[in-house]
């Protein structure tokens, strides 16, 4: 896919792998749109690196409609969505909330499945188009305090399988991206020190624009992204 003239779509874009991913892709010639829950925050980011941007909470279904409303009004169309929106909370089992799990999975899946889910309807019309969704190698594999973040991105995984079974007669092509620890500020609310051998949110930008830069005839399913993280002699 040429990125040219595309109109993409980062949830979740206003920091981290989503803002660097959406000023990676404008950069190509794309149109980005990039929403996110604080509109200071995405307006600043919008303004810094020319993007478009629209407060949604992926999390509630009236605004991802809004949303989609206002993308088809104001752009006509979407190429691609980058489903990159998401949080962790990290529990052991024992002290596990039933709250936090459910916050968690409304955001970083049944949100998912809100913005797809649209997505998907002007994608299968037009019969192109690709979704990318952010997982995690917390989706891979679980770990101690994982419980809620690890179980929804191995959900997010389940869904991509799906998605792509069911899309990929229309020539949608669905790539699931599964980053290992990055420096943005979700890594840094978990870890004080900044680690210069872990990965940087343009390492998993690049990542995505070169699944989605592949000819339309192929795609690559799913990119897996860890630090070379060399043993320190
Ligand atoms: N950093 C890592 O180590 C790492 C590793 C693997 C995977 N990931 C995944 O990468 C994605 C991006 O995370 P990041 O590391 O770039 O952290 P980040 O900078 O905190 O980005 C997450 C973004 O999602 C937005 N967001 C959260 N809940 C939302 C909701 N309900 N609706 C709309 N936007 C929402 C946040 O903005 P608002 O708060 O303004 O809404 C924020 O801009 C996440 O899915 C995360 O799970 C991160």
């Amino acid at each position: 896919m040429n990125l040219d003239n595309k109109i993409v779509l980062v949830t979740g874009g206003g920091s981290g792998i989503g803002l660097e991913t959406a000023n990676y892709i404008s950069q190509k010639g794309a149109k980005v749109i990039i929403c996110g829950r604080n509109e200071a925050k995405l307006a600043e980011a919008a303004e810094a690196f020319n993007l478009h941007s629209i407060k949604c909470d992926v999390s509630i279904e009236s605004e991802v409609l809004s949303l989609f409303e206002k993308i088809k009004k104001d752009f006509g169309t979407l190429d691609v969505l980058i489903n990159n929106a998401g949080f962790g909370d990290y529990s052991n089992l024992l002290d596990q909330s039933l709250e936090s799990m459910l916050s968690v999975f409304e955001t970083n899946v049944f949100g998912a499945m809100l913005v797809g889910r649209e997505a998907a309807k002007i994608f299968c019309e037009k019969k192109a188009g690709s979704i990318v969704n952010i997982s995690s190698t917390a989706g891979l594999k679980g770990f101690a305090g994982g419980t809620a973040y690890a179980a929804s991105k191995f959900a997010l995984r389940g869904m991509t399988e799906c998605w792509r079974a069911e899309l990929r007669p229309f020539n949608v092509r669905v790539i699931l991206i599964n980053p290992s620890e990055v420096q943005t500020p979700f890594f840094k609310s978990r870890k004080a020190e900044i680690n210069p051998t872990k990965l940087l949110p343009g390492h998993i930008a690049h990542s995505i624009v070169a699944a989605l830069e592949m000819d339309d005839v192929g795609f690559i399913p799913e990119l897996t992204v860890f630090a070379t993280n060399p043993k320190q002699v």
